[in-house]
Parts: C-alpha cells; sequence; structure tokens
C-alpha cells in the first residue's frame, strides 16, 4: 500500500481521503499541546487557562483543580452546562489534555466512580497525572493513546466527554464508532467541539496549521 493509499479511511460510509499525512498532522498537534502543556504563559491562537474556564461558567469544582493543569486547559466551551456527572459513574474524558474536565469529573463521580482520561501528547498527561496524585484523587486512570483507538472493553462508559479534541481527527467516524463501542447501553456523549457550518474548501483541508489550532 503507498502511502497515499494508506491516508484513504472510511467516513460518512463511504470512502472519503484524509487530505493531510496524519502522522504528520499528530506529530504538530503534539507539538502545539506539549508547548501548551510547558509554555502556559504563551499567547497561543486560542483561549487557555483559568480566566478562560471561568469565562465559560466552569463548575464550582474547577476552584480545586490545581493552576498546574488548569493553566493549560484549552478547551473549547463547557460542555457540563449540558449536565453533571453522576455521582459513582464511570466516565472517559477522551484528550484530557492536563486534566482540567478530567479532574472536575472524577470531583462529580466521587469515590466510588471512575474518572479516565486519554490522550497523544505525553507532557500533557504527566501534568494531569501529576495533579491527580497531587489532589488525591485515587478514582484517576490515565492512558496514553489514540482516541481512534481506545484500551477499553466494550461498554465499560456511562459518560463520555471531550472538550476541543474531536476536531483535530480526521478519521471523526473511527472516533465516533470507539464512542459507540465503549458506552453501556442508555450511556451518554457530552461534548464541546469546533463546528463549522459552511464547506471548508479542498485547499483549507491540506493545511496542517488549520487543523492543529
Ligand atoms: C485543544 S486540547 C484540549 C485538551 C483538554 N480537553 C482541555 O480542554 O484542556 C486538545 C488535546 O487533544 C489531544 N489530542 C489530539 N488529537 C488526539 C488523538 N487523536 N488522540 C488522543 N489525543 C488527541 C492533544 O494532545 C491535546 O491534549
Amino acid at each position: 500500500m503507498t502511502p497515499h493509499e494508506a491516508t484513504i479511511a472510511r467516513m460518512g460510509g463511504a470512502t472519503r481521503e484524509i487530505p493531510v499525512d496524519v502522522d504528520v498532522l499528530r506529530e504538530e498537534i503534539e507539538k502545539t499541546y506539549t508547548d501548551v502543556s510547558t509554555e502556559p504563559e504563551r499567547e497561543f491562537i486560542f483561549p487557555t487557562g483559568r480566566d478562560w474556564a471561568e469565562e465559560l461558567g466552569y463548575p464550582v469544582e474547577v476552584a480545586n483543580v490545581p493552576e498546574a493543569s488548569v493553566q493549560s486547559f484549552a478547551g473549547v466551551a463547557n460542555h457540563f452546562l449540558l449536565g453533571r456527572i453522576e455521582p459513582a459513574a464511570t466516565v472517559l474524558d477522551l484528550g484530557c489534555g492536563a486534566g482540567t474536565d478530567l479532574l472536575i469529573a472524577a470531583q462529580m463521580v466521587g469515590p466510588a466512580g471512575r474518572a479516565i482520561g486519554i490522550d497523544m501528547t505525553a507532557s500533557m498527561l504527566e501534568q494531569a497525572r501529576k495533579t491527580a496524585e497531587g489532589m488525591g484523587l485515587a478514582n484517576v486512570e490515565l492512558h496514553e493513546g489514540l482516541i481512534e483507538s481506545l484500551p477499553l472493553d466494550d461498554e465499560a462508559v456511562d459518560v463520555v466527554i471531550s472538550n476541543g479534541v474531536i476536531d483535530l481527527v480526521p478519521d471523526k467516524e473511527a472516533v465516533f464508532s470507539e464512542i459507540d463501542r465503549v458506552l453501556r447501553p442508555g450511556g451518554r456523549l457530552q461534548i464541546a467541539d469546533v463546528v463549522i457550518h459552511k464547506e471548508v474548501s479542498e485547499d483549507a483541508r491540506k493545511r496542517i496549521d488549520l487543523w492543529t489550532g
């Protein structure tokens, strides 16, 4: 199989070409979000940090999440407005980054619940891990990996959350198929993400810088 053929994926029920080299895109995403976790004071083309979370009306539990994680918060909206996560639930955060949403969800589910975070950027995940330990949250589990291929059993999760991540993934069908697999019947998906209401030009689809932002 040629590299070009390798970028063909099943999307939307029909075979569709992914317009970027997925390996290059992942490298660029990893660089961008490593910077967000290691240089959080920098200006990015998207808003970050505690002021942004507060502006979005984040739940009270954000106040308990230390600055070391919240300063790298890079969500796009507040999906907790769709619902709090129930006590004792198992919640999965796709692309948990430095852990703001995950650590809020871990407080909501309490010690009888589980909060599982997945991310592909090691330094983001390391920050989430350190903060969870510092907060004494023994119900947090972290996995380094891709949300297109989740390291979880079928029907293992009550609620899937995600903030500003699925827009970064070209093969959205793989992501939604994995969400469908891991959610238990009657489970819930609540996400915040970027939606574009008009057709994106072929030239724009090929621009890695537009994907990563
Ligand atoms: C915009 S940040 C959002 C992080 C976090 N949800 C938050 O609100 O702060 C995007 C995150 O998604 C992760 N990411 C992007 N594509 C991914 C993929 N295919 N699999 C796993 N993580 C991914 C990045 O590493 C980054 O941490």
